[in-house]
């Protein structure tokens, strides 16, 4: 189960209206099924499309009495190194994971201005901490969303609105289940929707978890260059060329 999924579900069982966004419109009908009754409204639609936000939006803003609560989760990850690197799929995930969420932000930004009320949830990746081995573009665009969803917090309050960043360590889903790689304190979704559920709650601006990974990753962010890349080389088994 995806983590949107299982926040989607925790939110639903707790008496929220969820809207949830997705390509794909079977797996959302799954979705509305698995809730209580009423509780999941299905709005099947790619978020790269910015014209078909702004119509999810205006839509749930007009039938359903205003959006207090967004989480722009979508995203994507495919491994890459500097001999792979293709410039499409670079941009292809740069859309999705960074371009989308201003997309999604613009689209809700006129009901939540006018209003003077509305709450953002970002979520990003302790992948965009630093750079890591195997994620050019991911890393990339998570490290840009980080940087966002920081900056709008200025204009976010400036205009008495909330914006928090999500920022998980491994959690099994789908696109983790692709991994051909170690993935230290992964957690399972539920327990990712938990923290996140719980996190939205409070008042702090990051939710980041699990949190020993968290606090190991974070001490890396500190390091300067020599010791990040050779404690971050060594702990991810990369090889160097001898010169
Ligand atoms: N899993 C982890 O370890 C982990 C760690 C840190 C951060 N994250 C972040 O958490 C978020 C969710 O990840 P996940 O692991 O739950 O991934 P996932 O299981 O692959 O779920 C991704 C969800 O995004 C939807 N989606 C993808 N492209 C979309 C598009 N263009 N328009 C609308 N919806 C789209 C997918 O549905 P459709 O395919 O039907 O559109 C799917 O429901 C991502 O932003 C990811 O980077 C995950």
């Amino acid at each position: 189960m995806g983590i949107g999924r299982a926040v989607a579900l925790r939110l639903a069982r707790d008496g929220w209206t969820v809207a949830a966004t997705a390509r794909g419109a079977d797996k959302l009908d799954e979705l509305v099924h698995e809730a209580p009754a009423g509780r999941i409204i299905a709005c099947p639609g790619d978020v790269t499309d910015t014209s078909a936000v702004h119509a999810i939006v205006q839509r749930l803003e007009a039938e359903h009495g205003g959006i207090a609560l967004a989480i722009l989760n979508a995203g994507t990850y495919a491994k890459d190194s500097a001999e792979t690197l293709k410039r499409d799929s670079f941009a292809a995930t740069i859309e999705l994971n960074l371009v989308s969420v201003a997309g999604c932000v613009e689209a809700l930004m006129p009901a939540w201005t006018e209003r003077r009320r509305g709450h953002l949830a970002i979520v990003a990746s302790v992948a965009g901490y630093r750079g890591l081995p195997g994620a050019l573009a991911y890393g990339a665009s998570k490290a840009g969303l980080i940087n966002f969803t920081e900056a709008l917090k200025f204009d976010f309050d400036r205009l008495g609105l909330k914006a928090q960043l999500i920022n998980p360590g491994f959690v099994r889903t789908p696109l983790t289940d692709k991994n051909d790689f170690p993935m230290p304190f992964i957690i399972e979704a539920e327990d990712a929707a938990e923290r996140i559920v719980r996190g939205l709650q409070g008042s702090a601006f990051e939710i980041a978890f699990p949190r020993r990974f968290v606090a190991i990753l974070k001490r890396l962010r500190g390091l300067p260059y020599s010791l990040y890349f050779s404690l971050v080389g060594r702990g991810t088994g990369q090889k160097k060329a001898r010169r």
